[in-house]
């Protein structure tokens, strides 16, 4: 009999995510069925929709996630013991998973890491994986950048923003970056080619986007929403694009002491702005043509990547807060 461990969402989080919110519980596993494979976590993600989404999960179910496994038995031809396989079946360290199963989120149903030439693979869950796609279809399908286009970029340290960044330098745009460390804005300026970068927790960011970005912005890549990207905005160019990635900046508030909004609508009718949100999974049949093309620019030397690991299994909880607190420089992953 094999032993499982699997985190549990355990109460509904109040604020910051706390560690008993989640409950660890361990079980014998099942022999497998048809069609099903036995699988051992050899690397785990903590996401920000984790924070947004629990919103509406109920309490007392498994938590949600992806993770890169090893096949360690199985009952499917396409999946062969040995094989290193990525899928959002949850914060467990062994899983008997169904291959053909999709779950609520929508992502692809779990497939086998391709060949990522030397490149470690738990790129599956970041640049080469969902934040990956997220920055290269919601940048390059939303806001269509042109060379010469200036473009910004919020939580531009993480894993989606340090990524849309650097596509946008590909494309030959001038990129700005906003970050919340010093640190991170180093990172993004001496390591990935960003132009400017500034740390918003401790710059004038109507005054740097006046210096940095003295003829107005083209594309607005928005990880973050709040006060800063209403400043962002009134800093646009006409036929400006924003692209709505996520709004990291409310996923701890209180729902009912929300801000009121900042008027946005002269900005939009007078500039002729156009705003688009998006989810990855809307590209969920292109996905290895995402895949495929990043890994193919950090081949060539074009992108770079960072990975803020976390060691354990039994530190999902932590990672998890640590990585909404902005203890992470590209994407926070968690090595079981
Ligand atoms: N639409 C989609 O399909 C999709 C898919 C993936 C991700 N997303 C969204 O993309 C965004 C980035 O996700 P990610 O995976 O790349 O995460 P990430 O940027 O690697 O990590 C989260 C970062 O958010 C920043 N942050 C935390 N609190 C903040 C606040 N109050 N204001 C501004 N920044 C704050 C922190 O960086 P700082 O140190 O810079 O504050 C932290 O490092 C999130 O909004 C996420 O929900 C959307």
């Amino acid at each position: 009999m094999v032993k499982a461990r699997r985190f549990i969402f355990a109460k509904h989080f109040v604020g910051e995510p706390k560690e008993d919110d989640f409950r660890l519980a361990e079980e014998e596993l099942r022999p497998l069925k048809d069609g099903e494979i036995l699988v051992e976590a050899v690397w785990l993600s903590v996401d920000p929709y984790m924070r947004a989404y629990t919103v509406k999960r109920p309490v007392g179910t498994t938590m949600f996630g992806s993770q890169v496994a090893r096949i360690v038995d199985s009952r499917s031809k396409a999946y062969p013991v040995g094989k290193l396989v990525v899928g959002h079946w949850g914060w467990l360290d062994k899983s008997i998973v169904d291959v053909e199963k999709q779950d609520f989120t929508g992502l692809p149903k779990p497939y086998i890491i391709p060949d990522f030439q030397g490149h470690p693979e738990s790129l599956a869950l970041g640049i080469l994986g969902m934040p990956g796609n997220t920055a290269y279809f919601g940048f390059l399908e939303i806001c269509r950048p042109r060379a010469g286009e200036v473009v910004v970029v919020t939580g531009a340290a993480g894993a989606v923003g340090s990524v849309v960044g650097q596509i946008a330098k590909i494309k030959g745009c001038k990129v700005i970056g906003f970050a919340g460390s010093d640190e991170k804005v180093k990172w993004l300026t001496s390591e990935l080619g960003f132009d400017n970068a500034f740390n918003y927790k401790t710059e004038d960011i109507a005054g740097v986007l006046k210096t940095a970005a003295p003829n107005g912005v083209d594309c607005y890549f928005d990880n973050v929403g709040g006060k800063i990207s209403s400043i962002i905005i009134n800093h646009m160019n006409e036929f400006g694009r924003i692209s709505v990635c996520g709004s990291i900046s409310s996923y701890n508030a209180d729902v009912s002491k929300m801000p009121e909004a900042t008027i946005l609508q002269p900005a939009f009718a007078s500039k002729q702005l156009k705003m688009e949100g998006f989810l990855v999974t809307r590209w969920s049949d292109r996905w290895m043509e995402g895949i495929n093309q990043l890994l193919k620019w950090i081949v060539e030397g074009k992108l770079k990547y960072h990975e803020t690991v976390t060691e354990g299994f039994q530190n999902m909880p932590k990672a998890l807060i640590k990585m909404l607190r902005g203890q992470n420089v590209g994407k926070a992953v968690v090595r079981a």
